[in-house]
């Protein structure tokens, strides 16, 4: 045992990043290693690399030799690993220089960091610019907004990993799928095959994914296919060069801590600020979307279902009096919790008005009034003449309204709102979610036949 060695924390192998580009992606850190080790072992095919080597180094090798068509890669790894620690034995320090980033998708690493103590050798890694780097970039994503998930593809196939379709997913060295040797493709195809079919299990087969290569030259831009899943294995196998396959989410995944999210947004606005109400609210009134099939038919029939179940009230107006002359409605109230089974419609709903007021308010609001929603019923000479539902009592900001019925179920009934674009009015379809600023003007004009039903709801400002 060399004691020496022992007590002398100075490592013996440093194991490099060389980045994606062409040796343009080399850290400062890096570079310092370069020129005192005594001897290069590098993995890395870019043009020019070993002449640079040469010129900072004596000693100089390309470890690609260890590949050889046929042979296993797990072969080639262990040979290269053990070329790096015979080096080091023999006069240290050495370097260990790797194309990207030394911990990713390298499996020399992780064999000389885990032999090196047999031989009291200290191994220090230095990060490099990683592909993971530069498809993020080449992409433009951060995987600060919906988070990241990234896999081997033969591990994904091999543990049937579940995938999650609202994360952005990357799927590494997808042209090995399976693939033991080096520069074998006998079961490529097959394997492909069963790795797209798993992820069927996941995505829509329609859903488009790329497969992207980040330049790896300066003159040259990166490259990215598009095409559907279902392609995802014939894709793969046309293509002649090493890349990896990103799939986009399906879907943004629903806030579920609504009120944690709230207090958030209330921090974040200025406590010093004055909140002047009346001067923000009036310069958002008259702003107003249509969400077309917000809702199935099915889940409308699952609300409408519990209008029997719920005391009618007769509809009062904004002052909270009653004024048969400016409203003709008889109301429910849906509170939440009264009907565990709809739970998701207040969890779907409360998400659209975080939304919209982030867009357009990004005011403080409390939430849903009395977390109720109004059931509202317009039979025939049923009308809500033209009206706002913010007031100085009452302090909404945004409200919405979800039709609940076929629009040829009844005639008149509409819903109209004085916007900017002038008076419009919402689609009558089933399912369809009006939202907008609760000054804007709105009325529903009288039903002339059949029942017009639907759910409406307000949310509050703080103040
Ligand atoms: C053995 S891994 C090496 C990864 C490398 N250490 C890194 O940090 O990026 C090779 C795999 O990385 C991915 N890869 C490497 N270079 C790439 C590039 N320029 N663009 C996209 N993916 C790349 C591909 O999935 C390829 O099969």
């Amino acid at each position: 045992m060399n004691k020496d060695r022992l007590n002398d924390r100075t490592p013996h192998i440093f194991i490099v990043g060389l980045g994606i580009m062409n040796l343009k992606h080399i850290t400062v850190e890096a570079m310092d290693v370069i020129k005192r080790s005594g001897h290069i072992l590098f993995v890395d095919s870019g043009f020019g690399v070993e002449s640079f080597f040469n010129s900072h180094c004596e000693k100089v090798t390309n470890l690609a030799s260890c590949y050889k068509k046929g042979r296993s890669r797990r072969e080639a790894y262990n040979e290269m690993a053990s070329l790096v620690l015979d080096s080091a034995l023999k006069k240290a320090p050495v370097c260990f220089a790797v194309y990207g980033h030394p911990n990713i998708f390298v499996y020399p690493t992780y064999l000389i960091k885990s032999l090196a103590p047999f031989f009291d050798l200290n191994v220090k890694i230095l990060p490099g610019i990683s592909a993971f780097d530069t498809i993020i970039t080449d992409l433009g994503i951060d995987p600060g907004f919906h988070g990241f998930q990234m896999y081997d593809s033969t591990d994904v196939l091999i543990r049937k990993r579940p995938l999650l379709n609202d994360v952005p997913c990357l799927l590494w060295q997808p042209e090995v799928t399976g693939i033991v040797e080096y520069s074998v493709r006998n079961d490529l195809m097959q394997n492909l095959i069963k790795l797209q079919g798993h992820l069927l299990r996941f995505y829509p087969k329609d859903h488009e994914i790329s497969l992207i290569r980040s330049s790896s030259f300066p003159l040259i831009d990166p490259v990215r296919t598009n095409f559907q899943i279902s392609q995802f294995a014939e894709t793969v196998f046309k293509t002649k060069w090493a890349g990896s396959i990103y799939i986009p989410p399906v879907k943004v995944r629903d806030i579920k801590d609504f009120e944690f999210a709230e207090s958030m947004l209330r921090k974040s606005s200025n406590k010093n600020e004055e909140l002047d109400l009346a001067s923000i609210i009036s310069q958002h009134s008259g702003k107003a979307h249509f969400l077309k099939d917000f809702l199935s038919a099915a889940e409308c029939d699952e609300i409408l279902k519990c209008f029997d179940k719920i005391e009618a009230k007769p509809g009062k107006v904004n002052t909270d009096q009653l004024k048969p002359e400016v409203r003709k409605s008889p109301v429910r109230f849906l509170r939440n919790g009264n009907f565990p089974e709809l739970h998701w419609l207040f969890q779907k709903v409360n998400k659209i008005a975080y939304e919209f007021n982030k867009a357009y308010l990004n005011f403080p609001f409390k939430g849903l009034q009395s977390n109720s929603f109004q059931l509202t019923e317009y039979s025939s000479g049923g009308f809500y003449s033209w009206h706002q539902d913010f007031s100085e009592r009452k302090k909404r900001s945004i409200s919405i309204s979800i039709q609940l019925e076929p629009p040829e179920s009844y005639s008149g009934g509409s819903l109209e709102l004085k916007t900017h674009n002038g008076i419009i009015k919402a689609p009558k379809d089933r399912g369809t979610l009006i939202v907008f600023t609760s000054n804007t003007d709105h009325r529903v004009t009288p039903v002339s036949k059949g029942i017009r039903r639907s759910l409406v709801g307000w949310y509050l400002f703080e103040s």
